[in-house]
């Protein structure tokens, strides 16, 4: 079982004990699933041993959004890592946000659009959190799952632009057989509703081949309606973008990513795939 620390003062003695060796962060909310198994195999493969944390943080989600209900599921994820990792980081949200706590991280970039137009406070609150999470740990690598893509980018970029220490890997999207992406809130879907949300990859896939064959605005736009007419109830977006800068796209030729956000009742379902 790894070592459970609850302070920053405590991890960075519980590293400092693990070095020289190379150390690999997976920062998660908990609830953890197959996918972040596959964030921690990712860094076991780069490094000696993995510091997982988990902190369901509380900036990232907005009044009318899912923090309370969102699973809480500690003694579960500590015996699902069993010895996969070393460490569990599991502060306290006061540890995380001190008394008088005021400073925000806003990353402009690939943060803009997309998500952003939707839950405009939610890079902010990711931003942040990642921020204080690599510097508590300065670890070798970082891996997040390219499964919240944009989140992916934005925190490359807040690495970047921060020379923080730690080098960004993004690991890639595990997948249910009918193709849904592996999500924690994928447990809030009843069993009709489960069996609409694997309709978003097949759709997605449709969409890659229309964009192929011609108009990126139509393949979007057909997307959006097959979402709809498969049983989502809203959708927040289905975009074609720059894989690397997730603006509108100018060139054809240079890579593309399609990433789309709809709801199933209150489940908000993102799913995201190369073109
Ligand atoms: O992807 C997540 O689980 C969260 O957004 C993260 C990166 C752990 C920050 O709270």
């Amino acid at each position: 079982m790894p070592e459970v620390v609850t302070t920053v003062a405590e991890l960075r003695q519980a590293i400092a004990r693990l070095r020289p060796a190379r150390i690999g962060m997976v920062p998660t909310m908990g609830a953890l699933h197959a996918g972040h198994v596959s964030l921690v195999t990712a860094a076991r493969e780069q490094c000696d041993h993995v510091v997982v944390s988990i902190f369901v943080n509380p900036t990232q989600f907005a009044p009318n959004e899912d923090f309370d209900a969102y699973p809480r599921t500690l003694e579960a994820d500590l015996a699902r890592l069993g010895e996969m990792a070393a460490i569990v980081f599991a502060p306290t949200a006061r540890e995380m946000y001190p008394d008088g706590f005021a400073t925000t991280i806003t990353v402009g970039g690939p943060s803009a659009g997309l998500e952003t137009d939707f839950r405009p406070h939610f890079f902010a609150g990711v931003a942040t959190v990642v921020a204080k999470l690599l510097l508590a740990a300065s670890p070798d690598i970082a891996v997040f799952g390219e499964k919240d893509y944009q989140q992916l980018l934005v925190v490359r970029r807040l690495a970047r632009d921060l020379a923080l220490p730690a080098r960004i890997i993004g690991a890639p999207t595990l997948r249910e057989p009918d193709g849904l992406a592996l999500s924690s809130r994928n447990a809030y879907l009843s069993p009709p509703q489960r069996q609409i949300a694997g309709r978003l990859n097949v759709i997605l896939k449709e969409a890659i081949i229309r964009a192929r064959q011609g108009n990126l605005w139509a393949a979007e736009d057909a997307a959006t309606r097959a979402l709809l007419d498969s049983g989502f109830d809203s959708v927040d977006y289905v975009a074609i973008r720059d894989a690397e800068s997730l603006a509108e796209i100018h060139d054809r030729r240079r890579p593309m990513r399609i990433l789309a956000a709809a709801k199933i009742g209150k489940t908000r379902l993102i799913d995201n795939m190369a073109v």
